[in-house]
């Protein structure tokens, strides 16, 4: 059998700061720049979800992209758009809202409602910006 992966974008904004407080101002500030500005910032991120299987050969489909974006919106980025990833997003809670902790912490919301829809995760890719991405494979 052939294995695919099949990508769905999402988009979502959001604001956060970049802040830790076990730091004092000045340090998060040589740190974070300005990332710690204390009355936030936003992005307009862009959002990868990658899943692999074999296309069905009733379908030639390997998943309705059309469930995975259900998923995606559902667990995700119902929670996050137009939101403060640092105040507002339970799954971010007492984590630093970096790119990378985001794009672990959105795996864990996807693995398994993928599952529950026949496919697997393979990879949750994460632009902050155009020129900044994070990218995670569930690896420990
Ligand atoms: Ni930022």
């Amino acid at each position: 059998m052939k294995t695919v992966y099949v990508t769905r974008r999402e988009r979502f904004n959001a604001a956060h700061q970049m802040w830790n407080f076990d730091w004092s101002d000045s340090k998060n500030a040589e740190v974070f720049g300005k990332c710690s500005n204390k009355n936030w910032h936003g992005h307009n991120y862009e959002l990868f979800v990658t899943v692999k299987g074999e296309p069905n050969p009733q379908t030639g489909y390997c998943v309705d992209l059309k469930k995975v974006s259900v998923v995606i919106n559902k667990h995700v980025i119902d929670y996050l758009d137009h939101r403060n990833i640092n105040l507002e997003v339970p799954f971010m809670k007492d984590k630093l809202a970096s790119t990378e902790n985001l794009t672990i912490a959105i795996w864990e919301q996807l693995e398994e409602e993928i599952k529950k829809i026949g496919t697997q995760l393979h990879k949750v890719k994460l632009c902050e910006t155009e020129n900044n991405f994070v990218e995670y494979f569930g690896e420990e």
